[in-house]
């Protein structure tokens, strides 16, 4: 297989975007634009990715870093748009010494498949010269590159404002996407000259220059309106491409099993995998790193973020889960809350207002009022009773609270950590547990209760009598 590197364009302003934010970081179904070129260059194996940043390049760069911490990343930096050539040119330094092919794909189209590139390099192969290029037929071409061709073969591309009105005339469009020998490019972008209606350096001045080597590979965009290769230009196509994405992504979960009640309201990230037989309700957002088991339902207006659940759970509507870990068969919510370092066994019950943070809760343990559970370890078969809370921070530290196997805290209870309550222990409702309950016994820290009889008749009896005076 030959070598792979790719070029992603990300120097561009975006101004019709209308907004502070450069184009490539507005957010598409949970992550920046230029997070889908870039995660189908490194899908497919390249050895090395080169974002080409120019305008904000700073954040650009900081954002891609962030959402791709271990890719083999070498940004370059485009001082002044002076082209699509000039851009492609300024990752020369970046891939010094590397050879075989460049990827060259555009930072602000999100809905390229990994099958229409794999076609490219497949094109490429066969066509055997020093490019090739993705094309795509469209009702109305203009403002894009045609492709001319000579004998049925690709012999330029000429940029609408260049053309003849024959020219103009050809439907088959340039899409930007680009497979070229890294030898053949470097030399010929250096002889790439602005003599043209727009005085920009061409990328696809090199389209010519390969066609005049060898043959020129050609593959057509697969899907038919063309979308696929779109660009993002404003808000309202940003949310036209998102819409696609959407679809796309639900209907390969639903093809392989997976249960989506409303697909138009159900917002699942790239990346997310869910198991056969599982249930997504209405207006659920499922984020990326999230793994879904066989079996889950998940109620309407949950939202869950780089959390794992198992088979057999089920989400109650409206729950809130963040990098939490939920085991099989659990009952969660409907609004609980499952904030990191949640760490559920099998069985777990967690119900209504219930919130949890770094808490270990062991298998067939319940908590399922109002109840709030932070760094806490809870063993199995606990019963934590309605309203406890763990005081875990002391206004400078946090501290663990651990209950072992079998307890039992009764309702409205607080306990101040660090403290341990051991095994088969049993808290009273309305104890503050200060200091640890060995196993087996009962902490109560309650006043005990006084009970007048009488008291509300005599109360009335005395106020009557004050009035009668007054
Ligand atoms: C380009 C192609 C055209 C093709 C079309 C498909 C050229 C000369 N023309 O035209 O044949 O049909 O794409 O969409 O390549 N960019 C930079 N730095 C620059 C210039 C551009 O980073 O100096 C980036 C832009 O931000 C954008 C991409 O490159 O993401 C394309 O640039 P743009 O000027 O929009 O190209 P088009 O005129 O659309
Ligand atoms: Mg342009």
């Amino acid at each position: 297989m030959t070598a792979l590197a790719a070029v992603v364009l990300c120097a561009g302003k975006g101004t019709r975007m209308k907004s502070e934010k450069a184009k490539v970081l507005h957010p598409i179904l949970g992550r920046p634009i230029c997070a889908y070129p870039l995660n189908r260059a490194l899908e497919l194996g390249a050895s090395s990715v080169v974002p080409v940043v120019g305008h904000q390049a700073e954040a650009v760069e900081k954002t891609i870093r962030a959402f791709f911490p271990d890719a083999p990343l070498h940004f370059a930096l485009q001082r002044e748009q002076r082209g699509t050539a000039d851009a492609v040119r300024s990752a020369e330094e970046a891939l010094k010494g590397y050879s075989g092919r460049v990827l060259i794909l555009y930072g602000d189209v999100p809905l390229l498949r990994r099958e229409t590139l794999q076609a490219l390099l497949a094109a490429h192969d066969k066509a055997g010269g020093a490019l090739a290029l993705v094309s795509t037929v469209l009702e109305d071409p203009t403002g894009y590159g045609r492709v001319i061709r000579e004998g049925g073969k690709v012999a330029r591309i000429v940029e609408h404002k260049d053309a003849t009105p024959e020219q103009r005339a050809v439907r088959e469009c340039n899409a930007g996407i680009y497979s070229v020998d890294a030898d053949f490019l470097w030399k010929a972008l250096a002889q790439i000259k602005p003599a043209n209606a727009q005085g920009e350096y061409y990328l696809t001045d090199l389209v010519e220059m390969a066609a005049k080597q060898g043959p020129v590979g050609s593959v057509g965009s697969v899907e038919a309106d063309a979308t696929e290769t779109a660009g993002v230009n404003d808000k309202v196509e940003l949310a036209a491409r998102a819409r696609v994405l959407q679809q796309r992504i639900n209907e390969a979960h639903m093809r392989a099993g997976v249960s989506i009640q409303d697909p138009a309201t159900a917002y699942i990230e790239e990346g997310v995998i869910i198991g056969t037989d599982t249930e997504v309700g209405p207006s659920v957002t499922l984020s990326s790193g999230t793994i879904i088991g066989k079996g889950v339902t998940i109620g309407q207006g949950s939202v869950i973020t780089a959390s794992t659940v198992a088979d057999g759970t089920v989400i109650k509507p409206y729950s809130v889960l963040e990098e939490a870990k939920v085991g099989e068969r659990n009952v969660i919510g409907p609004f609980a809350r499952l904030r990191p370092g949640t760490e559920l066994a099998e069985d777990v019950h967690l119900g209504n207002f219930v919130e949890t943070k770094k808490a270990q809760i062991g298998k067939g343990s319940k908590a399922n009022h109002l109840t709030y559970l932070g760094d806490a370890k809870i063993g199995a078969g606990c019963n934590v009773g309605a309203g406890t809370i763990t005081c875990n921070y002391d206004g400078v530290n946090k501290h663990v609270t651990e209950l072992g196997d079998g307890v039992f805290i009764g309702s409205d209870t607080q306990l101040v950590a660090p403290v341990k309550v051991g095994d088969g222990a049993y808290v009273g409702a309305g104890t503050t547990v200060t200091k640890n309950v060995p196993p087996g016994s009962l902490a109560v820290s309650r006043t005990p209760q006084v009970t007048k009889e009488g008291w509300v008749a005599a109360k009335k009896a005395r106020k009557a009598s004050k009035v009668q005076a007054g």
